[in-house]
């Protein structure tokens, strides 16, 4: 963590994993006299937000761990209202927008100039937001938890089955595809069960190599390890009474598996560098999109976990084995998107509905949802046709031709990276695993792009 004068206020939190920027952001910031405070992520920013506070808020959109997106939810749903500026290089209608929804004050498409930086700010400090769309942007609970919209009698009859089991403390193990509704189903649960008003905590085994994600769970004390300056609490403890969803636990490592297990089995954690076990009162949820007796049959996971958190197993069918469920769907986003746009609902021709039920949908609910997204982005102010989901992927920009080196397979492999970050609204855990890489070579080819790109123009 990079610090300038930790005391001094105002201070303005930047999020952001790349160094070089960050280097960059806070001495732009630190010349105009912002004491600046660096995180490398939404966690790490969220925690600063809890202790330190910030007259602003500068994150990114993709980063290792918890998302600048999902780190603007976080801070809106606290009621935290600082001004939050978010910023992405894989800018694309969908970011923006969701941007906005959440609450932003500003979307920046990297790379940007430092004169952009001072003037959004300046705005920012003038009261004038840009983004802001005559209605409110603020988070309305009942709007983003609309519960799961579905007509399928089996996905019905699990519902069913999920609001008797809410009320008990059973681990639930929620399967299903990528983007088929599963945290939707957690906090369902969640709203269902007598710890609606504590916490929901939801931690993503996916984005964390091991050793984090082990103090991120279990939390640890002071001097536990070389840079743990202070004691802080895991996430078993901050869901204290509430309920902790474990996001894609099928990637978690098999030794830290045994670490949960003790933790499913005691009610109890050990944080890191602590002789003291601490207890601790939750429900865990935990999802996954792998077949996870295949996993334990593979050795990849521990039968004894397996076991423990499938009490009560439910898996959500992906969208194309309920095709009934598309219509309401349609109809229930469009109807969204035209509100939060400030528009009056304009309804869906019957040929484009037709097509939507047709269409082949691997991303699943969340691919639908950001089709309807653009198509009420794209219809001004009529219903929605079929050109408006005539819509190529977007092409992203080439390298300066002069930078660029020659060889097609080179080009091929950019491309096929920046198409599939786009089909993952830009979230690399998701886009390396379907291209199947490490999210460390991921960051290392989009720095090399941005690299020949011309680098980030952060005049400083
Ligand atoms: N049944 C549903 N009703 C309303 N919205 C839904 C439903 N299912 C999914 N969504 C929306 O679709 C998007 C994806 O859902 P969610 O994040 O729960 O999927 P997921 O299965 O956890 O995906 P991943 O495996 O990629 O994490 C979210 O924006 C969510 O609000
Ligand atoms: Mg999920």
């Amino acid at each position: 963590m990079i610090l300038t004068d930790p005391d001094e206020k105002p201070s303005i939190l930047v999020v952001e994993d790349d160094e070089q920027l960050q280097t960059a952001l806070s001495h732009t910031l630190g010349g105009h006299g912002y004491a600046v405070a660096v995180v490398s992520d939404g966690y790490e920013g969220m925690d600063w937000l809890e202790h330190h506070g910030a007259c602003l808020v500068l994150a990114d959109i993709n980063l290792p761990g918890k998302s600048g997106l999902d780190m603007l939810r976080d801070i809106r749903l606290a009621g935290n209202q600082v001004p939050v500026v978010v910023m992405s290089a894989y800018a694309s209608v969908e970011s923006a927008v969701q941007a906005l929804k959440l609450g932003a004050s500003e979307f920046l498409e990297k790379p940007f100039p430092a004169e952009k930086l001072e003037e959004v700010i300046a705005r920012i400090k003038g009261g004038e937001p840009v983004l802001k769309p005559n209605c409110s942007t603020k988070i309305d609970d009942e709007s983003e938890f609309v519960g799961f919209i579905t007509r399928n009698e089996r996905v019905q009859q699990t519902l069913k089955t999920l609001e008797t089991v809410a009320v008990s403390q059973a681990t639930i193990l929620i399967q299903g595809e990528s983007g088929t509704g599963k945290e939707v189903l957690a906090r369902f649960v969640h709203r269902h069960s007598p710890r609606v008003n504590q916490p929901f905590v939801a931690v993503n085994c996916a984005a964390l190599p091991e050793g984090l994600l082990e103090s991120e769970l279990f939390g640890y004390e002071k001097g536990a390890f070389t840079g743990a300056l202070a004691r802080r609490c895991g996430k078993f403890e901050l869901a204290h009474q509430g309920t902790l969803l474990l996001d894609e636990i099928g990637e978690m490592t098999l030794a830290l598996q045994a670490k949960l297990l003790r933790v499913l089995q005691e009610r109890e954690v050990d944080r890191l560098g602590s002789r003291t076990p601490v207890k601790v009162d939750v429900r865990v949820i935990a999802t996954t999109n792998r077949n996870l007796i295949q996993e334990v049959q593979a050795g990849r996971f521990r039968e004894d976990v397996y076991y423990r958190l499938s009490v009560m197993p439910v898996t959500i069918p992906p969208l194309r084995e309920r095709p009934e469920d598309i219509e309401v769907l349609v109809e229930h986003f469009a109807h969204q998107s035209f509100q939060r746009n400030c528009r009056v609902s304009a309804g869906i021709t019957a040929e484009a509905m037709s097509y939507l039920k047709t269409r082949r949908w691997r991303g699943n609910v969340r691919e639908l949802e950001n089709v309807i997204e653009r198509a009420v982005l794209l219809s001004g102010t009529g219903s929605l046709h079929m050109e408006h989901f005539a819509v190529e992927e977007p092409v992203m920009t080439s390298p300066t031709p002069s930078l660029q080196p020659t060889g097609s397979i080179w080009e091929m492999e950019r491309d096929l990276i920046f198409r599939v970050l786009d089909q993952h609204g830009g979230n690399r855990t998701h886009a390396a695993r379907t291209l199947g890489i490490s999210i460390r070579t991921l960051r290392n080819k989009l720095r090399e792009y941005r690299q020949l790109n011309g680098g980030v123009s952060l005049d400083v």
